[in-house]
C-alpha cells in the first residue's frame, strides 16, 4: 500500500517555507535570488537522498530522475515550481515539488520498479515576478518562448536573463533548454487548487481537464509632470490618472463579457516620480487578463486596446502597450486524466473534474506531452497570500494519488 510519510513531508514543506525573503508566515522567493538558490540546494539534497539522478539545464530547470527498467522508453514526469511571488504562502508550487519527491519515495518503499523512468522537474520561474513573464522554464522547454526572445528578457534592475542565470550558475545556450515533443509520455502536476470549490464541496481531489488562457500587458504612460499646487486641473496630463482609467476599463471589459470565467487584474502600477506634491509624469501598469475561452479573452484585449486609444486622446498622454504573452488554453490528455481518476478511485477518494483558472507549468508542458493536473483543497481557496494553507491530510492524499497515477503511467 502506497503511503506518504506525512510528518516527513510536513517538515520539508516547513523547512522550504523558512527559506524566504519575507518574514513568516509570508514566503517570498524570487527566481535566482539567494533564497531561491538555497531552496534549490535543499531540493537537490532531498532528491539526492532519494537516490535520484540530478541534471540542470541552462535556465535552471532541474530534473531528478528515477531510471526505469526499459531505458529506451520515454519517461513519465511530474513536478512544479518553488519560486514564490512577494508576500505569498508556503504551498503554491512546493506541494508539487516536495510532494513529487514524497510520491517517488512512497513508490520506492512499496518496492515498485518503474518500467518508464519517472522524472521530477523543478521548473524555473513559474511566477512572473522577476522577468515579467510566467512559466519561464516550461515556456522555453516547450518552445513556447524562443531562446532569442528569452535572452532579451530583463528584470527590473535592467539585467538580462542571460546575466542573471549565469550569475546563478546556469550557463550554456538557452536553445538547449528546448525539449522535443514526445520526450515525456505524460506529465502530471500536483498543486493546491487556489480556489474554493474542493473545500466547499468537501472533495479531496480535483482532476483538471483544462487550463485557462492567460495574457499580460505592460502599459507605459507618458504624461506631463508638474507642481501639485500650481498646475490647474484643466492643464494637466496626469499619467497615473490615465493608468487608473485603463485599470477600470479592463475591469469593465472583463465584466462586460457576462462570463464569470473572464477576469482582469491590474496588479502592478508604478508612478514616477512618486512624490505627493508632484503630478505623475509617467506611470507603468501591468494587466493580467484571463479566461477559459481564449477567443473571449482576446475580445477583452481588443476592448482594452480601444479604451486605451480613447484615454490617450482625451487626456493628452502617450501610451505604449506591450503584449507580454497571450497564451492559448490547454486541454489535458485523456489517458493522463484517466490515470488520475483510477488512482483516486483505487484509494476510495471522492474526486471531481474542474478547470484550472490559475496557470501552471502544465499549460506549457501540454505543448510537448499529454498532461493532467491533480488539485487538493486549500483553506478558503486562498493563494498568493501568507495565510495560504493546505492540510497535512489533503497533501498526503494528493501525494498518494499522484504516486498511484505515476505507477500506472510508468508501467504503461
Ligand atoms: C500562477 O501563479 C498564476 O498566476 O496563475
Ligand atoms: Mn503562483
Ligand atoms: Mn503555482
Amino acid at each position: 500500500m502506497l503511503t506518504a510519510n506525512r510528518a516527513r513531508l510536513d517538515g520539508e514543506i516547513a523547512t522550504l517555507a523558512a527559506i524566504s525573503e519575507a518574514a513568516a508566515p509570508a514566503v517570498t522567493r524570487i527566481v535566482f535570488s539567494a533564497c531561491d538558490l538555497r531552496a534549490r540546494a535543499y531540493f537537490k539534497e532531498l532528491a539526492h537522498s532519494a537516490g535520484l539522478a540530478l541534471r540542470e539545464d541552462a535556465v535552471g530547470n532541474t530534473f531528478a530522475r528515477w531510471p526505469g527498467s526499459e531505458p529506451g522508453l520515454s519517461a513519465v514526469a511530474t513536478g512544479s515550481h518553488i519560486d514564490a511571488i512577494p508576500n505569498a504562502g508556503a504551498y503554491d508550487g512546493t506541494v508539487g515539488v516536495l510532494g513529487g519527491i514524497e510520491a517517488i519515495r512512497a513508490l520506492q518503499a512499496d518496492g515498485f520498479v518503474p518500467r518508464r523512468a519517472i522524472e521530477l522537474i523543478l521548473f524555473t520561474s513559474e511566477e512572473p515576478t522577476r522577468f515579467g513573464i510566467g512559466c519561464l522554464g516550461s515556456r522555453l522547454m516547450s518552445g513556447s518562448l524562443d531562446a532569442s526572445s528569452g535572452s532579451r528578457l530583463r528584470d527590473q534592475a535592467g539585467s538580462t536573463l542571460d546575466e542573471v542565470r549565469s550569475a546563478a550558475g546556469f550557463t550554456g545556450p538557452l536553445e538547449t533548454v528546448r525539449m522535443a515533443a514526445g520526450a515525456y509520455s505524460a506529465f502530471v502536476e500536483l498543486h493546491i487548487e487556489q480556489g474554493p470549490l474542493l473545500e466547499r464541496e468537501e472533495i479531496p481531489i480535483g482532476i483538471v481537464t483544462a487550463i485557462a488562457a492567460p495574457a499580460s500587458l505592460r502599459i507605459t504612460i507618458d504624461g506631463e509632470g508638474g507642481h501639485a499646487g500650481a498646475v490647474l486641473m484643466p492643464q494637466r496630463h496626469d499619467a497615473f490618472l490615465a493608468a487608473a482609467e485603463i485599470a477600470l476599463a479592463a475591469e469593465a471589459a472583463a465584466k462586460a463579457t457576462g462570463a464569470i470565467d473572464t477576469v482582469a487584474t491590474a496588479g502592478v502600477c508604478e508612478v514616477f516620480p512618486g512624490a505627493v506634491n508632484s503630478i505623475p509624469s509617467r506611470a507603468s501598469l501591468m494587466l493580467d487578463i484571463r479566461d477559459i475561452d481564449g477567443m473571449r479573452r482576446d475580445s477583452v484585449l481588443r476592448s482594452v486596446d480601444a479604451s486605451i486609444a480613447g484615454i490617450a486622446a482625451r487626456r493628452g498622454v502617450r501610451i505604449a502597450t506591450e503584449l507580454i504573452n497571450a497564451d492559448d488554453p490547454a486541454s489535458c490528455g485523456p489517458a493522463a486524466i484517466e490515470a488520475l481518476r483510477e488512482a483516486a478511485l483505487s484509494r476510495n477518494l471522492l474526486h471531481r473534474e474542474m478547470v484550472s483558472r490559475a496557470y501552471h507549468d502544465s499549460l506549457f508542458m501540454a505543448r510537448i506531452a499529454p498532461v493532467a493536473m491533480l488539485f487538493i483543497p486549500c483553506r478558503g481557496g486562498y493563494s498568493h497570500r501568507p495565510d495560504e494553507f493546505a492540510s497535512s491530510q489533503h497533501i498526503a492524499q494528493g501525494v498518494e494519488v499522484l504516486a498511484e497515477a505515476l505507477r500506472r503511467l510508468s508501467s504503461a
